[in-house]
């Protein structure tokens, strides 16, 4: 039997559009959590955040896991896990309880909580999560720990996500075929906005975007708590189809010229950079300068935010973020010049967020398109953390701690 392993771990899995990310997550005694695996595979299973090819999707978890977990020299059980798609709806909902006793108790806390989720939603979706705004008791508003205060009515506001049931049991069906154990599963805008916001933001007012390959899931926060949430499919897989038919090249070619040249602003880019574009099959190479590159991309990005900006003014939420603006994290933030276009179009301050509140390793901190795995470590940390009391130890744990016991012996 595997021996076990003392250390505390916790693995975050992301099932994005373009790839699969794992992280390993060790427990550190101190508190924190710190990166000792991580590894990302190619994702052909997913469109738009929803799996269309279980098997592919099986394909690109196993890869990505089994990495990290070479990495971390652990073998992963249990997963939290990220699901996107546009299936997902939210609200924001109240709720009323009598107090029970003269003061409010942790039971009167979930009355209350219950009776806030009890709203029809459709028939084939789930409620995936139920995040408390506020309470208000005996009328008094703004309180953020209700227990212990003296009042005979207790109200909650929450913001509810559900997603549709069939998504839920395909993502947990892939889990499960890689002998994974589902132990959370978790929107990706919440997770991301774990990994990349401050909470001076969240109280402030700020929207996070975690914009992928399919889709951009948004976040609003407002005196701490989610205001807003919603998924559009809108992503960086739209900038490169436009580069695929601008310039006539497979998606593949475009992919990568988008992401080794691109730039979302044309006056950033001498026109005299030129770089050359492979044809279709067996066509001739062609010359093309950067500036015309950025000129196909720029537009793309522009809508892109400003679909945005309108989702933010039909919710009624752009007025609540004026104060922390926009951050913008997910793999087509990495664009140069997306920041400042985005500025121009949101009209309120933007940063790129990158993963944060994680020790560990360095290049991922740098990578905004590992914001919502590092999130889902965070998340899963900070409303269960000692929910994997430790993972079996991977072989090649073994094989290296042999090895590094050779090299000191002699
Ligand atoms: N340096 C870069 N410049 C521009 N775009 C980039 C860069 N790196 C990655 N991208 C784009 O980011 C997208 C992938 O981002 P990410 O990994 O966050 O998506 P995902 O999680 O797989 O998808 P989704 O969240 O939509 O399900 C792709 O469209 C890719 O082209
Ligand atoms: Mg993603």
């Amino acid at each position: 039997m595997p021996r076990r392993d003392e250390r505390e771990l916790l693995v975050g899995l992301d099932i994005g559009t373009s790839k699969c990310v794992a992280v390993i997550g060790q427990v550190m005694p101190e508190g924190g959590v710190e990166v000792v695996g991580e590894a990302s595979a190619p994702n052909r299973g997913v469109n738009r955040g929803d799996v269309v090819n279980i098997d592919a999707t099986v394909q690109s978890i196993r890869r990505a896991v089994e990495n990290a977990e070479q990495m971390a020299g652990c073998r992963a059980q249990s997963v939290h896990v990220g699901m996107s798609g546009t299936h997902l709806q939210s609200r924001n909902s109240t709720g009323v309880a009598p107090v029970r006793g003269r003061e409010v108790t942790q039971k009167d806390v979930e009355s209350v909580i219950d009776a806030a989720r009890a709203v029809l939603i459709p028939a084939d979706q789930r409620i995936l999560h139920v995040i408390p705004q506020e309470y208000m008791v005996d009328g008094r508003d703004g309180i953020h720990e209700p227990v212990g205060m003296f009042g005979v009515r207790l109200e909650a506001r929450v913001h509810m996500i559900s997603g549709s049931e069939s998504a839920q049991l395909n993502i947990r069906k892939c889990v499960e075929s890689c002998d994974l154990t589902l132990d959370r599963l978790i929107v990706p805008h919440l997770a991301a906005s774990e990994a990349v916001l401050l909470p001076e933001e969240k109280t402030l007012g700020v929207c996070m975007v975690d914009l992928g390959a399919g889709t951009a899931d948004i976040a609003v926060f407002r005196g701490g708590a989610v205001r807003h949430t919603a998924v559009l499919a809108l992503g960086g897989n739209l900038v490169t189809n436009d580069i695929s038919v601008a310039f006539r090249t497979p998606h593949q070619f475009a992919e990568e010229i988008k992401i080794a040249y691109g730039c979302a602003l044309p006056e950033m880019v001498a026109a005299s950079d030129v770089i050359e574009v492979r044809g279709v099959g067996d066509g001739p190479a062609r010359q093309l300068s950067r500036h015309t590159l950025a000129e196909v991309i720029k537009p793309r990005y522009e809508e892109i935010f400003r679909f945005l900006r309108k989702e933010l003014q039909r919710s009624e939420t752009y007025e609540m973020v004026a104060g922390g603006g926009v951050v913008l994290t997910g793999g087509a933030s990495a664009m140069p010049g997306v920041q400042e276009l985005a500025e121009a179009v949101f009209e309120v301050p933007v940063r790129i967020g990158l993963p944060q509140n994680i020790r560990g390793l360095n290049d991922l901190a740098r990578d905004p398109g590992y914001a919502t795995a590092v999130g889902l470590l965070l998340h899963g940390h900070r409303a269960a953390p000692r929910s994997i009391a430790g993972q079996e130890r991977h072989p090649s744990y073994w094989v290296r701690r042999i090895k590094e016991w050779v090299a000191g012996n002699f």
